[in-house]
């Protein structure tokens, strides 16, 4: 099936997101409410990653980057963060072959060199194996922190400035996202929370300057197919102006920048 059928399957307009970013939360009030361990609550949720990522690339967006694991999510119990770890290991594994399938590339932004080398391993593994994959760019956010992001990208900035690579006036804002581990990626669109909660516990800082949010109660493990449509829709709908009067809605020419 081509996009233009997922489009009218879902019944969605052609004007899509290009990027779209979702802070996967809720998976441990979603394991609360059936009286589960939190970590069932984070088995539930990697098969709604595996379902937004299939949906995503039959819907042709060009890059989809989720919220895995922040560098505050290592203050967590040792054992909460070593199970969550051991899945993140299991994932890289068994969704290579599904990922090739799909024609997904995988990436990866933050510090992943906090993760322990077996998974640094097996996710080198997984990003060479999908690196000629043409569809869908697939990144997991892990252990990340946009703070952190913003400092590597101003101390990269600075040693060029230094060695006299650039002067400090020719420092633009394209400067600095091309500097930040998103630098290469389509500007982040729209914004997805799950589970209610209005913060971006420091998520993509800078790249979220004029990205549509979409907050919804719906926790991370129930966050399937009809949900994400929904958000879809709803960034339909949204009359994007980036600080001008523009007033046309669902019109193309309000997502001109
Ligand atoms: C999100 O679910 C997954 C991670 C942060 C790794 P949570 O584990 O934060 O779930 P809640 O917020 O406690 O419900
Ligand atoms: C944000 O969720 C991080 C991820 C989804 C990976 P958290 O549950 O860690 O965020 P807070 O604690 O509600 O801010
Ligand atoms: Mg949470």
């Amino acid at each position: 099936m081509s996009v233009s059928d997922y489009l009218k399957r879902y019944r969605l307009k052609p004007h899509l997101p290009r990027h779209v970013a979702i802070i996967m939360d809720g998976n441990g009030r979603w394991a609360k409410k059936r009286h589960l361990p939190r970590i069932a609550g984070h088995r539930a949720g990697a098969l709604s990653i595996r379902e937004i990522v299939r949906v995503s690339g039959q819907l042709g967006l060009s890059a989809l980057t989720l919220y895995a694991f922040s560098t505050e999510n290592w203050k967590r119990p040792r054992q909460e963060v070593s199970l969550l770890m051991k899945l993140l290991r299991q994932y890289l594994r068994s969704e290579v072959q599904e990922l090739l399938q799909n024609n997904v590339r995988l990436g990866a932004i933050g510090n992943t060199k906090d993760l322990s080398g077996e998974i640094q391993e097996e996710l080198e593994k997984a990003i060479q194996i999908t690196s000629r994959c043409t569809g869908l760019n697939l990144i997991l956010a892990l252990s990340y922190s946009g703070r952190t992001d913003l400092t590597n990208a101003v101390k990269e900035i600075a040693k060029k400035v230094k060695s006299g690579k650039i002067k400090p006036e020719g420092i633009k804002e394209e400067t600095i996202t091309k500097a930040l581990s998103t630098g290469a990626l389509p500007e982040v669109d729209l914004l997805i929370r799950t589970s209610g909660e209005m913060r971006v516990s420091n998520f993509l800082l800078w790249e979220l300057a004029y990205s549509e949010f979409y907050v919804t109660k719906t926790l991370w493990p129930d966050f399937r197919t009809p949900h994400f449509i929904a958000a879809l829709r709803d960034f339909q709908k949204r009359q994007r102006r980036f600080g001008g009067v523009e007033s046309v809605i669902g019109s193309v020419t309000s997502w001109a920048r």
